[in-house]
């Protein structure tokens, strides 16, 4: 890796400074969410946008304007994320599509498709099968108490699913060259040819009739229902691609939502990430945990206290901020920390423990909606889900 240069696939992001987004913006072709968008949004939904919107989290998309559009005609769509099952315990990143997720069910009472990947952590990690079906289960849980409505949402992992969408998966596999597969996620000649083919496994779900059996399709035409899919800019790559094929078999593209990573504890340069357990806060991890990883994580502040007086900080690259932005919903407050901390008015310590005071309200909330065992057993069911 050269001066500058990031590397950003859904198998490593790595920058040698904080991730350019623009860059990405510019790299991927995408879009910037704009203020014109959220008004869009706010016009059309009658809802203020949420605090990721807000807080520029959630800051790319690829064609929201248009599934805005649709939507407002009183026509169908979908919302599909998804999860690779490779920890016992979801980690504070990965609660940012799936908070966010369930708060678009709401806002806009669709049915939700969360995917979980046991397939791909088979056979891009160590693992065997038994232990990514425990972690399976356990990181279902954990996606459930980020409020989804049980009613509405269809959990399903590859492995026991993957009959259904096996005519997708076949029609998908056939239109993508083993050559731009490679070019698309870097694999090579030494990958085993399971990695080669699980694109098609994370792309079928963006089509509405790998749910014959749940969305009524006798009323709408497939073709005129739209996928949604907030998720962080890593997995993009994947739909891209999508978005590449979709119209040679007459779906319409998926729509993506981008949002950008909680960063590593270690720092801004790359993103937190569970092989990395060390640098990242599990959503278990008790209060004295957090208290412990939050005062070694990386900060943006000076070494000595009376250098950060007089130099002050840098919000940016300080780790506790990045948390903050995510999980502190208080707009006038965040940009009040920004400002202290930027001129010195605020210590290391006192951003720390902002931080830390944060977090550890957020995950008691979070661990005392835990779903019940049936409650888990129901939204893996294949049931029938009204669009409406
Ligand atoms: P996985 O399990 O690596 O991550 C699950 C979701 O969390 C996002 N994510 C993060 N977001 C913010 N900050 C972070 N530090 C962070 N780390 C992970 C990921 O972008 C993802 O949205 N192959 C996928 C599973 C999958 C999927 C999907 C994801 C299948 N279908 C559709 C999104 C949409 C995976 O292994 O994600």
């Amino acid at each position: 890796m050269t001066e500058n240069e990031q590397i950003v696939t859904p198998f490593q992001v790595s920058s040698d400074s904080s991730i350019n987004y623009d860059k990405l913006v510019n790299d991927f072709g995408c879009s910037r969410i704009d203020q014109t968008l959220l008004a869009k949004f706010t016009e059309i939904t009658g809802h203020k946008p949420h605090p990721f919107l807000r807080q520029g989290i959630f800051f790319s998309h690829r064609d929201f304007g248009i599934l805005l559009d649709h939507h407002a005609k009183g026509k169908p769509f979908y919302i599909y994320t998804g999860r690779g099952p490779s920890s016992q315990d979801l980690h504070l990143g990965h609660l940012v599509p799936m908070l966010f997720t369930a708060w678009l069910q709401k806002v806009f009472q669709v049915p939700v498709v969360i995917q979980i990947t046991d397939d791909e952590k088979f056979l891009f990690k160590q693992l065997q099968l038994s232990e990514i079906h425990k972690m399976a289960r356990k990181n279902i849980a954990d996606i459930l108490s980020c409020g989804f409505d049980i009613s509405k949402t269809f959990v399903f992992c590859n492995t026991k699913y993957v009959q259904h969408m096996y005519e997708n998966v076949l029609e998908i596999q056939k239109r993508i060259t083993v050559n731009h597969c490679n070019g698309t996620f870097g694999f090579d000649g030494s990958s085993n040819i399971g990695q080669i083919s699980f694109p098609a496994m994370q792309i079928a779900p963006c089509f509405a009739t790998s749910f014959a059996q749940i969305f009524d399709l006798t009323q709408t035409k497939p073709k005129d229902v739209m996928c949604l899919i907030p998720c962080a800019i890593d997995q993009d790559p994947y739909f891209r691609l999508t978005r590449e094929i979709a119209p040679r078999m007459k779906f319409r593209k998926p729509v993506l939502l981008h949002s950008r990573f909680l960063p590593s504890l270690a720092g801004v340069g790359t993103k937190m990430s569970a092989s990395d357990p060390l640098h990242a806060i599990f959503v278990t991890d008790s209060a004295k945990k957090v208290r412990k990883k939050i005062n070694k994580s990386f900060s943006g502040g000076q070494q000595l206290l009376e250098d950060h007086r007089r130099l002050g900080g840098n919000p940016d690259v300080d780790v506790s901020f990045h948390l903050l932005k995510i999980f502190l919903d208080d707009d006038g407050k965040l940009q009040e920390i920004r400002r202290k901390f930027a001129s010195g008015h605020m210590s290391c310590g006192e951003i720390k423990a902002l931080a830390n005071m944060t977090i550890a309200s957020m995950l008691q909330t979070f661990n005392a909606s835990k779903p019940s065992d049936i409650q888990i057993q129901k939204v893996q069911e294949i049931r029938a889900m009204l669009f409406k």
